[in-house]
């Protein structure tokens, strides 16, 4: 009998921080494959409020007890990183339309770099639609509730995250 090859799927990002939209591709793109890897991108000329470690450690906090789901950190090239893990296809969410023209170049290029690989869409739950890392920041910068926008695991990380950066600045 024919043993059937694993499903792994890569679900790359910066995650800076995880929101509750990434949370949701993860979990129903983990019903999808046997092995579902969360890929933070480590990217030293894109600069991130979380450090790579804090990134990683705040979606495995999240995605415990899901037990195909793997987080692990990458750079260099997406399709590399693919490969290197055994997998086929690459997963993003789609938000709104804008989404759309920066997807579709992504999903191409790495489509032109490495044409085995597939990448799939979830569409962001509408509940989601408006979330971003980049609002959450804002957000919490500046005092306002983040609460059931991240997940609650990580609220007070990223308060305390907040809190630090301006007693820096003091
Ligand atoms: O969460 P983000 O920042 O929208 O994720 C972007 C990411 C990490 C998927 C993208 O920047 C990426 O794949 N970078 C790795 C470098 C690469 O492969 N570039 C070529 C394809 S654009």
């Amino acid at each position: 009998m024919k043993t059937q090859k694993k499903r792994i799927g890569v679900y790359p990002g910066s995650f800076d921080p995880l929101t509750n939209g990434h949370l949701d591709i993860i979990i129903r793109a983990s019903k999808l494959f046997d092995l579902l890897i969360v890929g933070v991108l480590k990217n030293d000329s894109k600069k991130a409020l979380f450090t790579m470690d804090e990134r990683v450690e705040h979606i495995r906090k999240c995605t415990k007890g899901m037990e195909n789901v793997k987080v692990e950190m990458f750079e260099g090239l997406l399709v590399d990183f693919v490969k290197q893990k055994g997998a086929d296809t690459i997963v993003r969410g789609l938000r709104a339309v804008s989404d759309y023209e920066y997807e579709l170049q992504m999903a191409m290029l790495n489509k032109h770099m490495s044409q085995e690989t597939d990448t799939i869409f979830f569409m962001t739950d509408i509940h989601n639609s408006f979330l971003s890392s980049s609002v959450i920041k804002d957000i919490a910068q500046h005092g306002g509730n983040i609460h059931g926008l991240v997940p609650e695991e990580i609220v007070d990380d990223i308060y305390a995250k907040m809190k630090g950066i301006k007693t820096a600045k003091l």
